[in-house]
């Protein structure tokens, strides 16, 4: 993979060659965005299988379960990655062969159709999300959640690939997305690669350029959104929607249906991971604050449903989302 932590300015490849070295990528955020975490983690499955049907061990089963449970305690607030990890073992406990190396193989080919759909989903969601945009606009984004989050085009980022495609994008404005500045490290580097025309702002200059009348809408993705709409994405997204209500500015969410947790009622149930400190008092390595300083990290925040002006899924968007919306729009696909 990637390495996600050394772009810019290095292209560094790393090879996991264990479900051990997957969890430490996912950990260390060499690889990150949620649905890039669950096929990633979808693979470190199959490694562990692979490993486990080579070793011929008695206890095959047992092995790939702790490989699922290792890569599941990796990062808590995407739920794509505890969906993938369902998928796989169903796989596991329903495949007809007992046979180690049959169950490796299918186990091997679900994480393929994974990565392909979602391929194939964030060009839906791309497609679905342009066409909301009824002229040329000028959309501000926050985090990454390109190519480098998701398999390939990406979700919010996939919205403004298809409105630049359309002829309908006139300009992004791109957060640099403290702490991690998956912004302007990782959304900057897509843009610039695509040819795209954005401006790299700081996260507190929003408000400004809202007020100046200079934004048209905010697209963001999305880790986990509640049967509710309540939506939850990297932190800072909460502060956007808040701006763009005062502003009167459409507030989009662009995530695949594997986002959406509707075992949870509301936001309010969403496990917010706490990262470390060391993120916040340095960047890239270097000390900003005096030693010894104590910082606070949430990694996400929740956004409230009703300030969101639509969610967009590969199955329909769901307008002015609340329960009975969301509900409407995931079951309307059912069987489609
Ligand atoms: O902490 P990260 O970089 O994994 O957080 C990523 C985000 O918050 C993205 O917006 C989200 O995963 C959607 S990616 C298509």
């Amino acid at each position: 993979m990637l390495d996600q932590t050394r772009l810019p300015h290095e292209s560094v490849w790393i090879s996991c060659q264990s479900a051990e070295d997957v969890a430490q990528a996912i950990e260390r955020m060499q690889v990150r965005g949620a649905p890039a975490i669950a096929i990633a983690a979808a693979y470190g499955v199959v490694l562990a299988a692979q490993e486990a049907a080579a070793a011929g061990d008695a206890g095959f089963d047992a092995q790939v379960m702790a490989a699922i449970r290792r890569l599941s305690a990796t990062r808590p607030t995407a739920v794509n990655l505890f969906q993938a990890m369902q998928r796989l073992q169903a796989v596991l406990t329903e495949a007809e062969s007992r046979a180690p190396a049959d169950i490796a193989a299918r186990l091997a080919a679900e994480a393929d159709a994974m990565a392909a759909e979602d391929i194939g989903v964030n060009r839906r969601i791309g497609d679905l999300g342009a066409r909301l945009f009824s002229s040329p606009a000028r959309v501000l984004t926050h985090c990454n959640t390109g190519s480098l989050a998701t398999v390939a085009y990406g979700t919010a980022l996939g919205v403004i690939r298809s409105l630049h495609r359309d002829g309908k994008l006139l300009h992004v404005w791109v957060d640099e997305t403290r702490p991690f500045l998956q912004g302007a490290r990782l959304t900057a580097y897509e843009l610039l690669a695509d040819g795209i025309p954005f401006t790299l702002i700081t996260d507190n200059m929003a408000a400004h350029f809202m007020r100046q009348g200079q934004v048209d809408a905010v697209v963001v993705g999305a880790d986990r959104i509640a049967a509710n709409g309540d939506t939850a994405n990297k932190i800072g997204t909460y502060g956007l929607a808040v701006l763009c209500r005062h502003h009167g500015i459409p507030f989009y969410v662009a995530a695949p249906s594997t986002t959406f947790d509707l075992t949870i009622p509301s936001g309010d149930h969403i496990p917010i991971e706490e990262r470390s400190e060391r993120e916040v008092t340095h960047v890239l390595g270097h000390p900003l604050a005096p030693p010894g300083v104590r910082a606070a990290h949430p990694a996400f925040d929740v956004t409230p449903a009703d300030l969101i002006t639509a969610i967009i899924t590969e199955q329909g968007v769901v307008e002015r989302p609340d329960a009975a919306r969301v509900a409407a729009v995931l079951r309307s696909s059912e069987g489609a």
